[in-house]
Formats: structure tokens, sequence, C-alpha cells
């Protein structure tokens, strides 16, 4: 059985807390995985409303080191140090937004940092390359960026200045073969969604997907990517898509009319066993 709850999200059921972040819990195969850690303290308010407990967690695994992400980890790592991280070097470099003429800093914080150096080396694993936690369950690490429609969603830059844009190469998706096909957990898709699922694909051999759960950061698309990503999903073979944190709502509102599979935006306290 899998069992997957979305920790952290922009929306939260009733007495959740929510916030512009995203964490996944997920158990398959096995292992106790957090994907992602959200952005402050929901990540602890809402894992206690569902009974969750950091100490069973064997896996935490990093989408991308945006803040939002990487909120929760100082928290994770303070009550269990035995688990495994996985994570793109990248993910720790200084990185900003910029809007207006104006940069704003959106790399984790200096206490996220240090908690993940104090780690053992043997604790934390560098993403490379595709890597499988277990026969059924995997990360891409980095995703090939194949369609020409899709960028990392935002002016993203490794300096102040918006001299050096930051591809955010360290955004990676997790897999889990369900038997039923796959179940792919994406951060904030800052490849482009379309490129991680077709990387997905090619990692696993395997085309038919039971679920895409997470962030599509489509908030800031064209009119143009949008309707080539709706595209591209009706080509897949995907049961059901759960749009979550940075899609967008008017991005979900267009999929939700074009889409084929069944759709439906997530939010914290959401949960589904497989
Ligand atoms: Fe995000
Ligand atoms: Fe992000």
């Amino acid at each position: 059985m899998i069992r997957i709850a979305i920790v952290v999200d922009n929306k939260g059921a009733d007495g959740f807390a929510a916030e512009h972040g995203f964490a996944l819990w997920l158990e398959a195969d096995g292992r106790v995985i957090l994907f992602d850690t959200g952005n402050q303290d929901a990540l602890s308010i809402n894992a206690d409303k569902l009974n969750l407990d950091f100490t069973d967690l064997t896996d935490m695994v990093l989408s991308h080191g945006h803040y939002d992400h990487t909120g929760g980890i100082e928290a994770v790592l303070q009550k269990t140090s035995t688990l495994r991280v996985y994570l793109h070097q990248a993910a720790m470099q200084p990185r900003y937004s910029r809007r207006d003429g104006d940069a704003r800093p959106v790399r984790m914080s200096a206490g996220a940092m240090k908690a993940l150096w104090d780690l053992k080396d043997e604790s934390i694993h560098w993403l490379t390359r595709p890597y499988k936690i277990t026969d059924r369950i995997g990360i891409t690490g980095p995703i090939s960026r194949g369609t020409d429609y899709e960028d990392t969603g935002g002016a993203f830059f490794y300096d102040p200045w918006g001299e050096r844009p930051d591809p955010i190469e360290d955004d990676n998706a997790v897999w889990v073969h369900t038997g039923n096909g796959l179940v792919i957990c994406v951060g904030c898709s800052h490849a482009g969604i379309v490129n991680t699922i077709e990387t997905v694909i090619e990692v696993t051999g395997e085309t038919k997907i039971h679920t895409v759960i997470g962030g599509l950061h489509l908030l800031n698309a064209s009119q143009q990517r949008l309707e080539q990503t709706a595209q591209a999903l009706n080509s897949f073979d995907i049961g059901q898509l759960i749009a979550c944190h940075c899609t967008g709502d008017e991005a979900f509102a267009y999929l939700e009319k074009r889409v084929n599979c069944k759709i439906m935006q997530g939010y914290a306290g959401f949960s589904m066993m497989i």
C-alpha cells in the first residue's frame, strides 16, 4: 500500500495551516519519505494534525533549494538525524528572484543549510543522475529540458543584479511504481511539468501514470505555454493530476477545462491510499 499526504500547501483543509510552500509525505515500499519541507511552521503543525511522526522518516528528498520547500529542514533534523537526505548541490547556492528591478533572496535559510552540513557525510546523497531509493521508488536527478515552451517560471538569478540566470538545475522529481502506473511527485516543476514527465518516462520505461501531484508553477505562464502544456499532458496516459502550491488558480482553471484526465487542486490535509 502507498500512502500520500500533502502536509504543506498554499491551500489547507479546515483547521490546517496554509502557507506559500509545499511538502508531501510518502509511505511506500517500506520507506517513509518527506518530499520537501514547506516554508515555515506549517510542516510541524500539519504533521501533528495528520499524526505523522518525523522520527518515522527514512528519507528526505528536496525537489530544489527554494526557501518555500526547505523551511522545515531544521524542524525535521532536530527530531531525527538517522534519515537519508537527497538533493542536488545547486540547492545550496545563493539565488534571487527579481521583479520590477528589485531582487529578493529565495535560497534556503542559513539555519537549514547548517542543519544539512551538520549531518554525517553518509547521510547526504548528492543527486547528479537518476537514483533509485528502492526498486519501486526513484528520484529523477537533473531533468532534461527538451520542450521549447517551458522555462523556470520566473526571473531567477544567482546574483541580485540579474546577470547570471539560475536554471534551477537542482529541480528533480520522485516517482513510485504502484503496480497500476506511476505516481510522480513534483515540487515546483521549474524544469517544466512536461519535461519532468518525459524524464520520468525515459528513466523508468513506464508510460502509464497513475497520479501526478505537486506544484506546476504555471502562475506566470503565457497562454501559449498553457495551451502547449495542456496538449502535451493529454498526450500522456495520466489517471489524475493533483495541482498544488505554485500552479496558480488561473492556470488551474484553464487546465481543468482542457485536460482529459481527472484533475483537482491539492491542499494541506489531503491524503490518499493506493
Ligand atoms: Fe515553490
Ligand atoms: Fe521554487
